[in-house]
């Protein structure tokens, strides 16, 4: 079965073709970041007007690539919540109508589902059950994934995301949006036991996050280092603060699989590229026999190849959607309802 998926939840106006929830045919990204750069963070109505411009131009691009017409397309996918609502309207728009005039199936994708199927693209043996640490720029859960459509939430961020939490230090820093990237880049070079920064904890579960302390410490570190005009070496500050966001994360999904039984790991989104993350979850499932799979780097950021991935097994469950499709600015990943 071919799926021609669409994400627009963010900067990225994307589309692709995916055979069967596994097999990339083709994946194109536009993306309005450079122009995002300039505000420091992305501005939804920029966002939206850069999908409005780009998106029939990516769609056509991904039948190209992937060497199919219309014609031989099964369904039509798109990411409909959450995110900018602007931004996700542009995407969920396009796929009705295209839907519509083709005939064919139309299938609303949870952004976050997408970016766990992922690593159905990459890691073919790859099955639920497991447990999935989903990092993004906005979201930061562990996701007990029970099969392909049904997902329970064990923890998650009381307030910011940890890609936010990244991007935000590193702005502190003078890093271009989003700072995460280059914060975990010059972070390679620092030592990590430079600064003891603080490990926030949270009440009630012990396996959400909170990121909002950890954040307010390094910007209070580098405010009074300005004003005593002392010279901090942000290789080392970069490599204390990822060392404490890493932690958070391991410690309470690591907890989660010991606690629910998983014997599978698996980690999605963004931040999932974060070195330090990849190397640390890699040693502690390897110390406690567990299996662990990850996005490649190029899967681990917004595109559509993952949501066509998501959107076959969502078809398979009878998920399809008609021409009342909204889009949904938040929804959670556990309680997805399209109307
Ligand atoms: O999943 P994603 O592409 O978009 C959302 O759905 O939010 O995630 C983007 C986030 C940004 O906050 C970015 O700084 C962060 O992922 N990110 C990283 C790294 N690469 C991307 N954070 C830390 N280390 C990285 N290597
Ligand atoms: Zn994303």
């Amino acid at each position: 079965m071919k799926i021609l998926a669409f994400e627009s939840s963010c900067d990225e106006t994307a589309a692709a073709v995916v055979e069967d929830g596994r097999s990339v045919l083709s994946s194109v990204i536009a993306s309005s970041l450079e122009e995002q750069r300039l505000y420091g963070g992305v501005v939804p109505e920029i966002a939206s007007r850069r999908h409005a411009e780009w998106i029939s131009g990516v769609a056509e691009q991904a039948l190209a690539q992937a060497s199919v017409t219309m014609q031989e397309i099964d369904a039509v996918a798109v990411t409909a919540a959450p995110g900018l609502i602007g931004a996700l309207l542009v995407g969920v728009n396009y796929a009705k109508s295209l839907a519509f005039a083709a005939d064919k199936p139309l299938v609303p994708v949870h952004h976050l589902r997408g970016h766990i199927a992922a690593n159905y693209l990459a890691h073919q043996d790859l099955q639920p059950p497991f447990l999935c640490l989903v990092v993004s720029g906005g979201h930061s859960h562990i996701v007990a994934v029970d099969s392909y459509t049904d997902f329970r939430v064990i923890g998650r961020t009381r307030d910011d995301a940890a890609g936010e939490c990244f991007d935000k230090a590193a702005r502190a820093m003078g890093m271009p949006y989003p700072g995460g990237v280059a914060l975990d880049k010059i972070a390679e070079t620092g030592n990590p036991k430079a600064y003891n920064f603080p490990r926030p904890h949270v009440d009630g579960s012990e396996y959400d996050f909170s990121f909002s302390g950890l954040k307010t410490a390094v910007i209070n570190l580098l405010h009074r280092a300005e004003q005593v005009g002392e010279t901090l070496d942000y290789a080392d500050v970069c490599a204390s603060f990822r060392d404490r966001v890493v932690e958070m994360l391991c410690t309470n999904t690591m907890k989660a699989a010991d606690e629910f039984g998983y014997r599978t790991v698996v980690l999605a989104g963004g931040v999932s590229a974060n070195a330090e993350l990849r190397r640390r979850m890699t040693a502690l499932c390897e110390q406690s026999g567990r299996k662990l799979y990850m996005p490649p780097l190029s899967l681990c950021g917004d595109n559509a190849a993952m949501i066509g991935a998501q959107a076959y097994y969502e078809y398979l469950a009878g998920n399809a959607a008609d021409s009342s499709l909204n889009a949904a600015p938040t929804m959670p990943i556990d309680k997805v309802v399209w109307g």
